[in-house]
């Protein structure tokens, strides 16, 4: 059987492939970093659509039995049309950290930091919504956060600036809980948790989506738990930053995209 492809824009996708180590330690795993189109926040449907669908394409052609997109900005705008195009089982985080969201409020008011993409999808209300009618979501983009993850800023002023902006707006709503739509923000974890007061809920959809993957994907015959990493671009900084998060050797093989007749094709250097 073949390995579970993963991509995001960068390193963020990174949360969603250790979640799903955790719950699948023997599978195989292509991480594709698409650090060439890095950020995919302020980009449209129509670009992300046909960015992800070559994507996909790769990691198909790389032999991968299913596809999770670990990136919230492609799960909000692209899955949806995707699932209707490939056969192959496609997951996504949206659905799984919308409906933890749901289950995890008491006041039913929820916060979503994520991209400008996600929040003018208005994806995350109408996922939580079409669960529980009554709850209130407040969305907040938050245009700095995941270029400062990708730069390996954890920590210091700078970041410490950008969690405050963008968490204090939704604290002001009186949300319980909130949504860390953007797979790059769980490496913001230390921040957040000094930002954040402690009767504040932070819902890391990775983790809900790793344990959804987990009940769809037989795992009969498993691989040796290797994963195998592509990076579109800016390979030595996603290198770095990629080790730092993980604590593991990565060794990125580059990949660029090439415009062909019918959209973009993903192509080894
Ligand atoms: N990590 C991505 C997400 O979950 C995209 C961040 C970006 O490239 O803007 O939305």
């Amino acid at each position: 059987m073949g390995p579970i492809g993963l991509f995001d824009s960068g390193v963020g996708g990174l949360s969603v492939l250790r979640q799903l180590q955790k719950v699948l330690p023997q599978e195989d795993y292509v991480y594709f970093a698409d650090t060439f189109h890095m950020p995919y926040g302020p980009r449209s449907k129509v670009e992300l659509e046909r960015i992800v669908f070559s994507i996909c394409d790769f990691l198909l052609s790389q032999q991968c039995r299913a596809i999770v997109m670990a990136c919230n900005t492609a799960s909000a705008l692209v899955l949806p049309h995707a699932r209707r195009c490939y056969q192959e089982p496609l997951f996504g985080v949206l659905l799984p950290g919308a409906r933890a969201a749901a289950q995890v409020t008491r006041n039913g008011r929820i916060g979503v930091l994520a991209t400008e993409a996600t929040i003018r999808s208005n994806a995350y209300p109408e996922a939580i919504r079409s669960i529980s009618p009554g709850i209130e979501v407040y969305g907040q983009a938050c245009r700095s956060l995941a270029p400062l993850v990708e730069q390996g800023e954890l920590e210091g002023a700078q970041a410490r600036n950008a969690v405050h902006q963008c968490v204090v707006p939704l604290l002001l709503q009186g949300v319980d809980t909130l949504v860390l739509g953007c797979t790059h923000y769980p490496f913001l974890l230390p921040l957040l948790n000094q930002v954040v007061p402690p009767n504040v809920s932070l819902v890391d959809p990775a983790e809900h989506a790793a344990r959804e993957v987990l009940a769809h994907v037989s795992s009969a015959v498993s691989g040796g738990g290797n994963t195998k990493f592509y990076a579109s671009g800016g390979v030595p900084q996603f290198t770095r930053v990629a080790e730092g998060l993980l604590g593991a050797t990565v060794e990125p093989q580059a990949a660029r995209f090439r415009i062909a007749a019918n959209g973009l094709i993903v192509e080894l250097e």
